[in-house]
């Protein structure tokens, strides 16, 4: 690392690199990004002249090789993350890598194999953790401001039609014939590309089940239903699932559907529900880069008689230097320059590693082990065989 200034390269320069990634590193003053890699030359040169970065390979691999690069961000899709991974560790650089970080946990042991053994950092990029919203209810909860709680519950759908209808096939393939690829450009792999290992709840689920995990602590159990509501879809596209943990009787409740009619921009909302009180939280779309609001609804007789609560509406300042995805790639840059993480105010242990990632993904398959056996899963996941859709009778 030449003056203390990291050298990155963007693997990917699709949703994610555009929203969580590219636009943070150009925003540091500690960053520089040199290389970008994405096998579709149209999207690498896009995002080349946005960010002004020269080096644009279309095989990920010549990245990975570039001996200018100290660290690397891995926002391809999830069948390339272990691979691109090993290779990155192989060459000491450090990681940040999207969820799920693989989508089978014995590539995901060659991962941790690889990062141990060259030392270099992975963060996985969980970034709900950083959110400011959340980072506060992590620390009421370990301040006991709501008491034992006893109940958390998610409900978050978007809404995306089934692709198969014929107006609606007929409408896309012609559009495409224009040159404007909608399937493509709303990454619509992660619902029909059997490589993506799962459907909506591969995407999805990481996200939350790392939160209850930072809030609440190691998962003992998982009982799930999940559903193909689209018969076009390669995978799931709706489910339901019930969390236990090791060391407190929190209950965890998180509902997940592509196919919900409602806000345009989909729905998120949650609930924390504990002996003092009550946190309602609302989160816009996450690539809104808005602020989420909280409502806390705390127990005294006052409060009771007169159903009061207080609204807090977490502000981010005006350059959104503290969103979620901007904090994350600042922790991540603070970690690989070795610098403390006191500026972004998240302390340096909280921030996700790759056994987190482990972790997350072992939540989606005990998920999908639950609802193909019908049985409660007990962590650690002892055996997993991928739901086969194609022979499921719905
Ligand atoms: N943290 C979050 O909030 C969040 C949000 C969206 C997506 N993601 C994750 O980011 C990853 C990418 O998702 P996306 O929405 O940006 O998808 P996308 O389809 O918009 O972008 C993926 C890009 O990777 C390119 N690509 C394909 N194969 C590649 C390979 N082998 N190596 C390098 N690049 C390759 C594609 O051409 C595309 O430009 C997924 O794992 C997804 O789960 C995370």
């Amino acid at each position: 690392m030449s003056n203390n200034i990291l050298k990155v390269g963007v693997i990917g320069c699709g949703i994610i690199a555009k929203i969580g990634h590219l636009p943070w590193y150009n925003h540091s003053k500690e960053a520089n990004i040199v290389a970008l890699a994405d096998p579709d030359e149209k999207k690498l040169k896009k995002a080349g002249k946005l960010y002004n970065v020269e080096k644009l390979y279309t095989d990920p691999n010549d990245l990975i090789d570039d001996p200018e690069i100290d660290a690397v961000s891995i926002c391809s899709p999830h069948w390339a993350h272990a691979q691109q991974t090993v290779r990155a560790a192989d060459n000491g650089k450090h990681i940040i890598c999207e969820k799920p970080i693989g989508t089978d946990l014995n590539q995901i042991d060659e991962m941790i194999k690889a990062v141990e053994k060259n030392q270099v950092i992975f963060q996985t990029a969980t970034q709900k953790r950083f959110s400011p919203g959340f980072q506060m209810i992590k620390e009421d909860l370990l301040e006991g401001k709501l008491g034992d709680v006893f109940h958390a519950s998610i409900y978050w759908y978007h809404f995306i039609p089934d692709l198969d209808i014929p107006w609606i096939r007929k409408s896309l393939d012609f559009l495409k014939k224009l040159g404007i690829d909608i399937e493509k450009n709303m990454g619509a792999w992660r619902l029909t590309d059997e490589r993506a290992g799962g459907g909506d709840l591969m995407d999805h689920v990481p996200h939350y089940y790392d939160l209850f995990r930072f809030w609440f602590g190691d998962v003992a159990t998982v009982s799930a239903q999940v559903r193909r509501v689209y018969k076009s879809r390669a995978h799931e596209d709706h489910g339901a699932m019930l969390f236990s943990f090791k060391n407190c009787e929190t209950i965890a409740v998180f509902e997940r559907s592509q196919n919900i009619t409602g806000r345009v921009k989909g729905e998120e909302l949650g609930r924390i529900h504990g002996t003092k009180g009550s946190y309602y939280f609302d989160v816009p779309h996450e690539y809104n880069l808005e602020p989420m609001e909280i409502k806390k609804f705390m127990f005294s007789l006052k409060n009771y008689i007169v159903n009061r609560k207080k609204k807090i509406k977490i502000k981010y300042p005006k350059d959104k230097w503290n969103l979620s995805y901007a904090r994350e790639i600042r922790s991540f840059i603070n970690q690989c320059l070795g610098k403390s993480n006191e500026d972004v105010g998240f302390p340096e242990e909280w921030i996700p590693t790759i056994y987190d990632g482990r972790a997350a993904l072992e939540g989606v398959l005990a998920t999908y082990e639950s609802s193909r056996t019908n049985q409660t899963i007990h962590l650690p996941l002892k055996s997993y065989s991928p739901i086969n859709w194609k022979n499921t009778v719905e």
